[in-house]
C-alpha cells in the first residue's frame, strides 16, 4: 500500500477526517447504464451518455486525490453483439470524449487505450493515437480505457507473440505474460469496483486481477459518485491483504 493520505472534506463516512490508504491502480466496470435509462423509460443510449459523464467526473476525481491507474471498461469484445445503433452510440460517445480530450491534457492525466483495437473505425483510431501522444508527458492520473477489450482474448494474443518469438518453452515465466499484456509495465489492479448489482468479472483484467479486492454496489454506473468511490476506498483500507501468505 502506498503512503496514508490525508483527505480531509471527501470521506463518505462520519469521520470528517480521515486517514487512509490509496490503492495504486483501481479498475471499474461501468455497469447499470442500460438499466438506469430504463428506469427512466429513456432509450438505452441516454443511458450511456450519462455513463460517460460519470466517467469523466471520476477520471477527474481520481486525478485530484491523486490515485496512480485508473482502468475502465468502456466497451468488451462481446459487447459488438448489441444493437447496431447502440454500439454506434457508444463510438460516437468514444468519438466525442476523443475529441474533447484538450481538457484532460490541461489536468495532467495520461491517457491510454488497451484492447483489441484494430476492428475500430479509421478516425477513432487516429484519434486515439492522437490523445495517446499528446497526454504520453502526463504525470498525473494514468487513465486506461478499455476498448473491444476481452481478457482471454488479451491472454490468447500473448500466448500468440511469444511462440512467435520463438522463445524456448523452459524460459517463459509468469512475467513473460505480464509483459505481453495490454497493461505491460502497469501495476496490477489492487481493487475492482462493479456497480449495478451483479458480481462478475466480465472477462476483465482476469490475469492482471489475480489478487485484487473487489468491491460490488447495487448503485447504478450513471449515479456512481467520488462519495461511493471513497466508501469503496475506506472498505479497501479495512481489507488484509495476505497475498497468499499468513
Ligand atoms: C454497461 O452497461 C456499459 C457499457 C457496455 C458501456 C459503457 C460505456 C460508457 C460508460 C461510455 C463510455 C464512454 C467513454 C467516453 C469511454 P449496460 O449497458 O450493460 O447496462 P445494463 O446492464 O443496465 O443494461
Amino acid at each position: 500500500m502506498r503512503p496514508l493520505l490525508h483527505i480531509g472534506d471527501v470521506m463518505f463516512s462520519k469521520k470528517k477526517t480521515a486517514e487512509r490508504a490509496l490503492p495504486r491502480h483501481i479498475a471499474i466496470i461501468m455497469d447499470g447504464n442500460g438499466r438506469w435509462a430504463k428506469k427512466r423509460k429513456m432509450p438505452r443510449s441516454a443511458g450511456h451518455i450519462a455513463g460517460a459523464k460519470t466517467f469523466k467526473d471520476i477520471a477527474r476525481y481520481c486525478n485530484k486525490i491523486g490515485l496512480e491507474y485508473l482502468t475502465v471498461y468502456a466497451f468488451s469484445t462481446e459487447n459488438w453483439k448489441r444493437p447496431k445503433e447502440e454500439v454506434e452510440g457508444i463510438m460516437n460517445l468514444l468519438r466525442d470524449y476523443l475529441r474533447d480530450a484538450e481538457n484532460f491534457k490541461d489536468e495532467n492525466i495520461r491517457v491510454r487505450f488497451i484492447g483489441n483495437l484494430e476492428p475500430l473505425a479509421d478516425d477513432i483510431k487516429a484519434l486515439i493515437e492522437k490523445n495517446e501522444k499528446g497526454s504520453e508527458n502526463a504525470t498525473g492520473l494514468n487513465l486506461n480505457i478499455a476498448i473491444n477489450y476481452g481478457g482471454r482474448d488479451e491472454i490468447t494474443n500473448a500466448v500468440k507473440t511469444i511462440v512467435e518469438s520463438g522463445m524456448d518453452a523452459k524460459d517463459i515465466t509468469e512475467d513473460t505474460i505480464s509483459q505481453n499484456l495490454y497493461t505491460k509495465g502497469m501495476p496490477d489492479p489492487d481493487f475492482i469496483i462493479r456497480p449495478s448489482g451483479e458480481y462478475r468479472l466480465s472477462n476483465y483484467l482476469i490475469w492482471q486481477s489475480a489478487y485484487a479486492e473487489y468491491w460490488f454496489s447495487d448503485v447504478l454506473w450513471p449515479d456512481f459518485t467520488s462519495r461511493h468511490l471513497e466508501k469503496a476506498i475506506e472498505e479497501y483500507n479495512n481489507r488484509n491483504r495476505r497475498f497468499g501468505g499468513v
